[in-house]
């Protein structure tokens, strides 16, 4: 009795300890990819966002600036992508990359938002955080739309 309980109490134990480490060693990345259709640097209400379009996450040692970590994903039908990262991160620099836009009409990276810092911390305010947003990307469309002109007005006044 007494030794079929501390198997138990063993088995619950090392369960506990395994599902706990691989959460805490596995970070969700979530992002999206845009199609900047005013080619305004930012996203305004008549932004697109691009299918399959091709994103890295890589992480780079803080202390060797060497990439020691780099996994590729492409964005869905609503431009989001996700990407798992497993492991430790801490003394890492992670960043998102847009690789490239894939679409037709729309496919270079804008220069000021090709590139998201994430910080993969295992905690915030002591909560475990598994869950990371990075900013969105965007791509400059070759020619803005025709109501881009009244639209950035609008948005460049709104001061
Ligand atoms: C976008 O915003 C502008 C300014 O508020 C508005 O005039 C325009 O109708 C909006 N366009 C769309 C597609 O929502």
């Amino acid at each position: 009795m007494a030794r079929s309980r501390v198997a138990l109490l063993v088995a619950l134990s090392i369960f506990v300890s395994i599902s706990g480490s691989a959460l805490a060693e596995e970070f969700l990345v979530k992002g999206r990819v845009y199609c900047d259709t005013c080619q305004a640097g930012f996203e305004t209400n008549v932004t697109t966002y691009i299918e399959g379009a091709r994103v890295r996450v890589q992480c780079k040692d803080s202390k060797s600036l060497q990439t020691v970590y780099s996994v590729e994903a492409k964005t869905d039908k609503t431009g989001t992508y996700y990407v798992t990262v497993k492991g430790d991160r801490l003394d890492q620099m992670c960043e998102c990359v847009l690789l490239s836009c894939s679409l037709a009409g729309c496919n270079s990276a804008d220069p000021g938002r090709s590139k998201s810092t994430i910080v993969l911390s295992r905690t915030e305010n002591g909560i475990l955080n598994t869950l990371q947003y990075a900013n969105a990307m965007g791509c400059f469309k070759d020619k803005p739309l025709p109501v881009c002109s009244q639209l950035l007005n609008y948005y460049l006044s709104d001061v």
